[in-house]
């Protein structure tokens, strides 16, 4: 199996991961980075969330991945590397490595060990040939996004920036210029962005996609304050909080929240922190756009929408962009 290449072991230790999460509860709204979700249990979680009626992202996403990938394939030279930043599972570029001829590498880039593992020993099999890259790292941090860019030499050669999942929309815009402006430095002067994003929709469908009745997504919620409490000697009493999914019409977005059902007290790493009752941890954001919306976003990353694809029902696209130079 291919070796773990660490982009920067500064962004990955639970030093950055206390950090992060004693700045967060020092906010006076409570927040936890939703980018330390996936540990063992939480990758476990997220992939049964795919699978739940109510989330119509990933089978949506995949549908069209199914039906237009040839088309995808046909608007992409041969020869390119894929980069794929927060890759998860790594099905769904399986779908588009399935469709390109030549694909010279392919480099996963994880935050969590447990998802790029996954991603391995998911690809590896079903393409022998292909060589993977796999790097663990944060791709928000542009500082390291450029040193990769160099020490990989991927700056040197036409690349494929693969951002499904509609992850982008965990950013706030201003977040989401400064990573799209890092894919931009990835994929060289000639390269390609393709980017999975969820599109406005009716608020009911919304909601219910992040609050499913079988609580899954509630587990995963709370799961981030037992990985706080294994990881970091934490005393969150998970029954103490409720998982909450709230419709932010200002942001155009889904927020997750985990609210605090009594008065109560939690220690970190000997840091106190207090909950009123009611007070909520703000623990996830998903933008939703429109296709207007985000090309406008993408054009201030200096990224210009080629090509959209998607579903019958207008629930969500892919979209192809290309760099200015
Ligand atoms: C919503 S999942 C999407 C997974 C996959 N791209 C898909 O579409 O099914 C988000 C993934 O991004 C990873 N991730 C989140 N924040 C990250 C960051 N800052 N740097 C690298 N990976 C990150 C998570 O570990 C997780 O596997």
């Amino acid at each position: 199996m291919s070796q773990l290449k660490v982009v920067s072991e500064q962004h990955t230790t639970d030093e950055s991961f206390l950090n992060d999460v004693l700045d967060g509860l020092s906010q006076q709204q409570k927040s936890l980075p939703c980018k330390y979700f996936y540990d063992d249990r939480g990758a476990a979680l997220f992939e049964q969330i795919t699978a739940l009626s109510e989330y119509y992202v990933t089978r949506t996403e995949l549908a069209i991945l199914e039906q237009y990938s040839h088309d995808i394939a046909k608007m992409l030279p041969e020869n390119l590397s894929i980069i794929e930043p927060g890759c998860g599972s790594g099905k769904k570029v399986a779908y588009l490595l399935a469709h390109l001829a030549n694909v010279k590498t392919f480099v996963p880039f994880e935050i969590s060990k447990e998802m790029l593992n996954y991603s391995l020993a998911h690809l590896s099999p079903l393409f022998p040939e292909l060589v993977i890259s796999p790097l663990l790292g944060d791709f928000t941090h542009s500082q390291m996004v450029k040193q990769l860019a160099k020490d990989t030499a991927l700056d040197n050669q036409t690349n494929l920036v693969y951002f499904p999942g509609s992850t982008l929309g965990n950013f706030a815009p201003i977040k989401a210029i400064e990573i799209m402006k890092n894919f931009h430095r990835l994929c060289g002067l000639n390269g390609y962005v393709l980017i999975g994003i969820d599109l406005v929709k009716e608020r009911q469908v919304l909601l219910d996609a992040y609050d499913d009745k079988a609580e899954v997504t509630a587990q995963f919620n709370k799961n981030l304050l037992q990985r706080i409490n294994n990881e970091l000697n934490g005393t969150f009493n998970l029954s103490g909080f409720n998982h909450q999914s709230r419709f932010n019409e200002q942001h155009s977005r889904i927020e997750m929240h985990l609210v605090s059902q009594c008065e109560q007290s939690v220690v970190i790493n000997n840091h106190l922190f207090e909950f009123a009752q009611g007070e909520s941890i703000h623990t996830e954001n998903s933008h939703k756009y429109t296709v207007d919306s985000f090309a406008q976003l993408a054009e201030q990353a200096n990224l210009t929408l080629a090509h959209t694809w998607q579903d019958c029902n207008n629930y969500f696209a892919l979209c192809l962009l290309r760099p200015q130079n």
